[in-house]
């Protein structure tokens, strides 16, 4: 069989892998705990700041333009992870609906997707934690990358190799670790609304777009205005797709997937929503958008400099969180693509103990640890929304495909609409990219360049299909 004739079976996408199944430790609170852990992150702390300063105060429209997006795209995975509940989010839909060399281009688009982010949210860690690191004697050279006047942003890499030593030891564990902090993120931000209400002036909204809709070359060369934020912001919307990663570990797959999906994305969607609106209503965003840490600067700007410490200690507490959601979800792409053949498959192997892949866990950390101790934080941001961004077009084009070539299969979870959501996830993803940076989609094209080599080097004669197992039906 020519291998852009290989398709995984839809039934058969989870089973027959003995001594490679991951146990079922998992269920729905877990996963909207695992959701909003790994959505609310780096981007409403961090990004937001850098948004406004591209768009001004229609980064509102930013922050809503890109949770459209997601919220299409969320609606596409919860339809397809409960219709293949197995690992590997949209690379194994792809495989099920578009066949292997679609899905090596996206399991490759996700490796490069979660490994960045959480390397971009190590940095954002790092920016937070700076001050606890000077009080014990860090030397500056060993706070900052290259780019920033410094050797290595040892923080940064310090944070990603705990983490992956925390998920190695095992899902369950992490998971509890998860839902504790996520509480903490959460009321963090509960705080900085109540606190930004009463100094809220409506003025602040106007010029609503200095810098245009479309992105447009600024000043420098750089693009800006709202469709420019929306490229930037979107990272802070997504992350509800690692929760899908975990479909094969779920007890209850059917309902636990579609409520940990929906759900997060849902109540993601809102909390922006409303600390986007205050914090332009608390301060005007030429002033909030240099700060590398605006919530915590706002606070500082309104006379609550003790609330803010307060913020900054809990993103440092809390945004681990993303970090672990994504490694968890990095380290279960490997897996499968390994089972699969397409990597090599030793890195698959699970640890009888923890039950975890743990040395695919270990070279996850390691790399994530690697890019954020070199790395400025936006375009890592920036190359990882790339990523995420192709991954999103082929969940959007692979519930279009299997709708029109199996119509009749029970859907627990039926996207509504699902031309019109299918279609606004494929083209407002795409309007999204061609909104990045010209570097970043650039960047984005090599890495896909290499992806290709492996794939033709090794995993097109390695792939378990291309050794005789019967193609989908
Ligand atoms: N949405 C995640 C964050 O903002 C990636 O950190």
């Amino acid at each position: 069989m020519s291998f852009w004739m290989r398709r995984k079976a839809i039934d058969g996408a989870s089973g027959g892998h003995e001594g490679h199944q991951l146990k079922k430790t998992l269920s729905w609170p877990h996963l909207v705990a695992l959701g909003v852990g790994a959505i609310v992150g780096t981007g409403i702390y961090t990004l937001t700041g850098v948004g406004a300063g591209l768009a001004g105060p229609g980064v509102i429209l930013s922050f809503l333009i890109a949770g459209a997006v997601c919220a299409c795209a969320a609606l596409c995975y919860a339809e397809l992870s409960t219709m293949i509940p197995a690992s590997g989010s949209a690379y194994t839909y792809s495989y099920v609906a578009m066949g292997e060399p679609v899905a090596w281009v996206i399991g490759w688009s996700l490796i490069l997707e979660y490994t960045l982010v959480c390397a971009a949210v190590a940095v954002g860690w790092s920016a937070h934690a700076q001050g606890l690191f000077k009080m014990i004697g860090t030397p500056d050279f060993l706070l900052a990358g290259p780019h920033a006047g410094g050797i290595i942003n040892l923080p940064a890499v310090i944070i990603s190799m705990a983490v992956a030593g925390l998920l190695a030891l095992g899902t369950r564990e992490s998971a509890t670790v998860n839902m504790v902090l996520v509480v903490i993120k959460i009321a963090a931000l509960a705080v900085f609304v109540a606190l930004c209400l009463p100094a809220f002036d409506a003025s602040h909204f106007t010029p609503f777009m200095p810098k245009g809709f479309a992105a447009n070359p600024g000043p420098d060369g750089l693009k800006v205005g709202v469709m420019a934020a929306a490229s930037l912001i979107f990272f802070a919307f997504y992350g509800f797709d690692a929760v899908s990663t975990a479909a094969e570990e779920t007890k209850n797959p059917k309902r636990d997937l579609t409520i940990g999906i929906v759900g997060s994305m849902a109540a993601c969607t809102a909390i922006y929503m409303i600390v986007a609106a205050v914090s332009i209503g608390a301060s005007r965003t030429e002033v909030f958008s240099a700060s590398e840490a605006p919530l915590v600067f706002i606070l500082e700007t309104l006379k609550h400099p003790k609330v803010a410490a307060g913020v900054a200690l809990a993103a440092v507490i809390a945004l681990p969180t993303v970090i672990l959601a994504f490694m968890y979800g990095q380290s279960r792409i490997f897996f499968v693509m390994a089972r699969d053949g397409l990597l090599p498959r030793a890195l698959s192997r699970v640890n009888a103990k923890t039950g975890t892949p743990v040395l695919m866990t270990v070279l996850t950390g390691v790399l994530a640890a690697f890019l954020s101790g070199l790395l400025p934080l936006k375009e890592i941001a920036e190359l990882a929304n790339a990523g995420t961004l192709a991954a999103f077009i082929a969940v959007g084009a692979s519930v279009i495909v299997l709708r029109l070539r199996e119509p009749e299969r029970p859907r627990v979870f039926s996207t509504p609409a699902w031309p019109v959501v299918a279609a606004g996830a494929i083209l407002g993803c795409l309007y999204l990219f061609i909104s990045l940076p010209a570097k970043t989609q650039h960047y984005f094209f090599y890495a896909q360049l290499i992806g290709l080599a492996i794939y033709f080097l090794y995993g097109v004669r390695r792939s378990v299909l291309a050794k005789g197992s019967s193609p989908a039906k």
